[in-house]
């Protein structure tokens, strides 16, 4: 990461307990506009929760959370709606109203932000046509597949253009061919702008793609790999690439492990 690239999200000294057995301590990364992280660790490693604090769900108990122009040690009741129309957010279970269809999940998120009915039909043709669900727009979430759901989840993160999209465990109910549809459609969402730290416990499944990888252990950052990455992340999901790709980026590592 250039130091000039200005920075979407970041968390300085966050240390938290929660609970008897596990704590938070002194967590500090930085994501720059545009980037893509993985945020990967064993499960119980915290993974959740300091996304959590990143959506200012909870907050620490010492530290910062900064995302866009919100601070956690300044936020109030009030404001938090505000951030959350600026974030996307999605989960591993999708979250979505099953007795809403495809159209009034998505409609409903663009509603909370004052956009107006006439505008929110304009969108959603293209929305919808992104994450390929157009035709199963009057469709109920229950009537969707697992991955099919996902994207609805993802349409409604991505349907305000948000600056930043957390995943937590996107993939962790799909089988490996839609696993493989989320994580294109995410690096798709990237390559539009939009910065994402995606948390998952499969280092396998992200590990090959190149990408800065944040790995969390009990609560700690034991590692926070930035690499340099050329071309459309897309291509990497191509497992004939990958390899080719990873060997190519490993002599341009510009920092490894030891960051503060
Ligand atoms: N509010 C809380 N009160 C008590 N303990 C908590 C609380 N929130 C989280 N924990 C504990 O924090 C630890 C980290 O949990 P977390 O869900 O963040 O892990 P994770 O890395 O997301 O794991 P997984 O991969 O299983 O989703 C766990 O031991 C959990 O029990
Ligand atoms: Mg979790």
């Amino acid at each position: 990461m250039t130091p000039d690239k200005r920075i979407i999200a970041a968390v300085y000294h966050l240390s938290k307990d929660l609970g008897k057995h596990f704590k938070l301590q002194d967590i500090n990364l930085q994501i720059a506009n545009g980037e893509f992280v993985f945020l990967v660790g064993p499960s119980g490693a915290g993974k959740s929760t300091l996304l959590r604090m990143m959506y200012m769900d909870d907050y620490p108990a010492s530290g910062q959370v900064v995302v866009g122009k919100f601070v956690s040690t300044r936020m109030r009741r009030k404001t938090i709606p505000n951030l959350r129309r600026k974030i996307g957010i999605i989960f591993q279970d999708f979250r979505l109203l099953e007795d809403r269809t495809v159209f009034e999940n998505i409609a409903l998120a663009m509603k909370v932000t004052g956009t107006g009915m006439g505008e929110i039909k304009r969108q959603m043709t293209e929305i919808l046509t992104r994450v390929g669900l157009y035709h199963k727009r009057y469709d109920y979430p229950p009537a969707l597949s697992g991955g099919e759901q996902q994207r609805v989840a993802i349409a409604r993160a991505i349907a305000n253009r948000p600056a930043v999209l957390l995943a937590d465990e996107p993939t962790g109910n799909l089988d490996p061919a839609a696993t493989k549809n989320i994580l294109e459609l995410l690096f798709k969402i990237n390559a539009g702008g939009t910065a994402v730290l995606m948390a998952t416990h499969d280092i396998d499944l992200v590990k090959s793609f190149g990408q800065r990888i944040i790995y969390l252990e009990e609560g700690r950052i034991v590692r926070d790999k930035e690499m340099i990455y050329v071309g459309d992340i897309r291509d990497r999901i191509d497992q004939s690439k990958v390899s080719r790709r990873a060997e190519m980026l490993s002599d341009h590592e510009i920092t490894d492990g030891g960051k503060e």
